[in-house]
């Protein structure tokens, strides 16, 4: 381990210069450079003390071999929310951006031991259940659909009109979505990440997933919904909302940002072009590098410790850092030497991501015919001017400005996709934004044109 006795200097611009020494995860200048901030971090070992958010404290795991510890020592940390102690102390604001992340709710993330098995068999056994040549054909019919919104103009924001609707709409494809609910569940997930009215946005979301449930009950369909509450884990309708709610934001978000980093990557490091199986080896040198999230696990102690030289009491918040992790000096020459040891861009443990291969298949379908159908695609601004969101869990860009050739509009479906019942706008939302975009609605449309 590299700890110095010795206080280390913030990096330029760090605000951690203001806050005692708390490191501040939030704001523009971590979203601008966060691996300067996990160099400064390993300056004090294998842990760090950070702030998430004003007045939210954490410690930080960002050392590789320490977080594989923590993540897969499930007795003596533990991930049920509710013996988070500053939380439970009044000294988290309800109203804080990092509650939706963090806040207790009953679903497998937030649950430990005998319970966290029946809710995760769940979701893996459901998600087993999906067919692969099902999900590339509608990722790559979303992906066509989004294309031709924006194919003759010859630019594009490859994030706001490609990565971050894609994943939106094959989760409603695959959680066979009537078009009402499915425009709610966008609008409402849209604006959970985006800010604009975060609660608002929360309650379309798990207004429009109780209608979800309630409707897969009386009519089951060929979905992940319908598998799931046919399990045998026998979860209640509660349940299997926060189960929808969790995979459906805890999978859009970061395949948003895996989209749109891997497309970030491709279009800014000439290394790639001209190599076959490019595709694949930016999605790992992402994953390596540039992780989708930066920072998550939180733990809890389950009782007072000592962990990496550092005392916790029970129900400190614990967070690894998958992207400190990842990059290390002693990984990165492990990994250059030809070390087999993997990166933890999908955590490790009981609670690793469930997902990975359906995740990986969307993101190279939506890469590979982006490509195919934009081949001289490229950045149309200098990369400097580049933005990423700020926050301490997501690694993702604000925009991805590209030009490319026109192309005319891809106009037939490339193949059939499932549509459920009839559009039913009287249902959509009312006083928010979005509240009529139908975008959902309007894919629909497009498909049975
Ligand atoms: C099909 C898309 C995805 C779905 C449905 C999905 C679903 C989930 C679920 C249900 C969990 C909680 C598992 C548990 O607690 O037992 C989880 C955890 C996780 N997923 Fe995914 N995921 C998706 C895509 C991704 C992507 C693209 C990444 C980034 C590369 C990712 C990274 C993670 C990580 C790091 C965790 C651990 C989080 C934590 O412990 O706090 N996931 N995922």
């Amino acid at each position: 381990m590299d700890a110095q006795p010795t206080a280390p200097v913030p990096p330029p611009g760090c605000p951690a210069h203001h806050t005692g020494g708390r490191v501040p995860l939030h704001g523009p200048e971590f979203a601008a450079d966060p691996q300067a901030y996990y160099s400064y971090l390993r300056h004090y070992g294998p842990t760090a003390p950070v702030e998430l958010a004003p007045g939210v404290e954490a410690t930080l795991v960002t050392d590789y071999g320490f977080a594989l510890q923590l993540l897969q020592d499930s007795g003596s940390f533990r991930k049920d929310a509710r013996r988070w102690r500053h939380f439970n102390e009044g000294k988290i604001a309800p109203d804080s951006p990092v509650a939706p992340v963090l806040a207790y709710r009953p679903n497998c993330m937030f649950s430990d031991g005998a319970e966290h098995l029946r809710l995760r068999q769940a979701v893996t056994d459901s998600m087993a259940r999906v067919d692969s040549r099902r999900l590339s054909q509608s990722t790559e019919q979303v992906s066509n659909y989004l294309i031709s919104q924006f194919g003759s103009r010859g630019s594009a924001d490859l994030l706001g009109d490609y990565a971050k609707q894609l994943p939106l709409f094959v989760f409603n494809e695959l959680f066979g979505c009537p078009a009402d609910i499915g425009d709610r569940i966008v609008f409402g997930i849209t604006g959970m990440f985006d800010g604009v009215n975060a609660e608002q946005a929360m309650g379309v979301l798990f207004g429009a997933v109780g209608e979800l449930v309630a409707l897969k009950r009386a009519k089951p369909g060929d979905d992940v919904p319908s598998w799931m509450m046919q399990h045998q884990a026998k979860l209640t309708d509660e349940e299997m909302v926060h189960q929808i709610a969790l995979l459906m934001v805890g999978g859009n978000e970061p395949l948003r940002n895996l989209i749109g980093n891997t497309l970030h990557r491709l279009l800014t490091h000439d290394a790639y072009a001209h190599q076959g199986g490019l595709i694949d080896e930016a999605i790992d040198d992402t994953l390596w590098e540039n992780p989708p999230m930066q920072n998550l696990a939180p733990h809890y102690p389950a009782s007072d410790m000592e962990f990496a030289g550092q005392k916790l009491q029970a129900g400190d918040l614990v967070l690894v850092s998958f992207a400190a992790a990842n990059t290390g000096p002693a990984l990165t020459a492990a990994r250059q030497a030809g070390s087999n040891r993997a990166h933890l861009a999908w955590s490790a443990g009981p609670h690793a991501c469930p997902s990975k291969e359906p995740a990986r298949q969307i993101t190279v379908t939506a890469i590979e015919n982006l490509l195919n159908k934009l081949p001289d695609v490229e950045l149309a601004v200098p990369t400097e001017s580049l933005t990423w969101r700020p926050g301490p869990f997501n690694r993702g860009l604000a925009v991805l400005p590209a030009k490319f050739t026109p192309v005319q509009p891809v106009r037939r479906p490339a193949a059939p996709v499932r549509t459920e019942a009839p559009v039913r706008q009287e249902q959509a939302p009312t006083g928010g934004r979005g509240e009529r975009s139908g975008v959902w609605s309007q894919f629909l449309n497009w498909l049975t044109r």
